[in-house]
């Protein structure tokens, strides 16, 4: 199986599982105890039927979306995932430049492994920087002072993981950083042999975001400990409400799925939200994020910019969901299966196949812009 043999989201995961060592597989495809809230994620979409338009003069289609400020060109952005590097040595790199390529927004994680500066010099494309909050309060004005002044666009704040979610693949593999494989993970490291020879003939493993406040080499602190110890779990919305005065700019909070918190998020200044549930990798049996748009929109949708990120898979995903009234849709996965696969190759061809799935399917639904696409074009079952 090839790059070209991939068509969609199956065949990406399918090669990324014949590429990587087991446990890491395992560690992106995985989620939270029983798995049912990452099921649902995408089964959501399920419940409601695309309705078309015909005859409307489909020639030219304009996807492009302004979301918290941002120009882009299409309305999915890639979503920040910690650890890229460790999925294809070129990581964060592939995903800025394809991101970049396709005129589109993408995240960088607290847990990135390029620096956030690094990629806003290499590209012009919007950047979000994904943020968690630290018990050390000089922490916190430091990181955000530094995402400032290198030219972030985006404070991307999260707020589902205020405690680790239960990953039972990762127990099982023995998956974390470092490393502490059980003897059947490196076993599957070591049937993996070219995964191998290319994190080690490439730039040392490191977290550039967090390198400069916390000793996270030599085995000195996990990531585990770096949630446990150095987050904090005390955080309110009063804590929310100063970042985002502090940060004076478009702030997102990701991870929420109340129409109360919505409603909180926008009281305090937030300029948009993301509906999310971490993938379904924190609270199993909590609602899918789609289920939970029409509400969030409803409450909040005239004041700050509703985005919603989970399951997505395919391009009538997408565009149910901004039927439903979001303004951009995130992907985690998807372009993670394809950065694996084949680097920033993959993510391009996984992005470019989105563009094309959207724009054939906004012809068949009989609009030439997002504004167009309504709660009119959808039936529930
Ligand atoms: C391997 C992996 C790592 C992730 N790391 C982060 C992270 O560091 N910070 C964060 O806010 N969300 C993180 N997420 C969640 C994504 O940003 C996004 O919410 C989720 O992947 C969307 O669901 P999907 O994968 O079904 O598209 C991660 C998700 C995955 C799969």
């Amino acid at each position: 199986m090839r790059l070209r043999d991939c068509h969609n989201f199956h065949d990406f995961r399918k090669l990324a599982k014949r590429r990587l060592p087991g446990p890491i597989f395992n560690y992106i495809d995985g989620a939270a105890d029983d798995e049912v809230t990452y099921r649902r994620n995408t089964a959501s979409f399920e419940r409601c039927d695309l309705v078309p338009n015909i005859l409307r003069g489909v020639e030219a289609i304009d996807m492009s979306v302004t979301v918290l400020g941002q120009k882009l060109a299409m309305p999915v952005y890639c979503s920040p995932t910690a650890l890229q590097r460790l999925f294809h040595h070129q990581g964060e790199r592939a995903v800025g430049a394809a991101a970049a390529k396709f005129g589109t927004m993408f995240g960088v994680s607290s847990l990135g492994t390029v620096s956030l500066e690094e990629l806003r010099k290499a590209h012009k494309t919007p950047q979000a920087y994904q943020f968690y909050f630290h018990k050390d309060r000089g922490l916190n004005s430091a990181m955000m002072q530094r995402a400032k002044e290198g030219g972030v666009d985006v404070m991307m704040l999260t707020v589902d993981s205020i405690t680790g979610g239960n990953r039972e693949r990762d127990l099982r593999t023995g998956f974390s950083i470092p490393f502490r494989l059980t003897l059947g993970g490196m076993l599957q490291f070591a049937i993996k042999p070219l995964w191998g020879i290319n994190y080690i003939t490439h730039e040392r493993f490191k977290l550039p975001q967090l390198d400069e406040h916390v000793d996270m080499s030599g085995g000195a602190m996990s990531i585990g400990r770096y949630f446990t110890e150095m987050l904090d779990p005390s955080m309110s919305w009063n804590d929310v409400a100063e970042m985002v005065r502090a940060w004076n700019g478009q702030f997102c909070l990701k991870g929420v799925m109340s129409v109360a918190d919505a409603r909180r998020a926008a009281e305090i200044g937030c300029t948009g939200i993301v509906i999310s549930n971490h993938g379904g990798r924190q609270l199993d049996g909590s609602r899918a994020p789609f289920d939970q748009l029409a509400e969030i929109v409803d409450a909040v949708g005239d004041r700050i910019d509703v985005l919603m990120d989970g399951g997505v898979q395919r391009g009538t995903h997408v565009l149910k969901a901004l039927s439903l009234g979001a303004k951009a849709v995130g992907v985690g996965r998807f372009y993670l299966f394809s950065l694996a696969a084949a680097g920033q190759a993959g993510v391009e061809r996984a992005l470019g196949l989105m563009r094309t799935e959207l724009e054939r399917d906004m012809k068949l639904m009989g609009c030439t812009s997002i504004s167009q696409l309504s709660r009119d074009n959808l039936r529930y079952r």
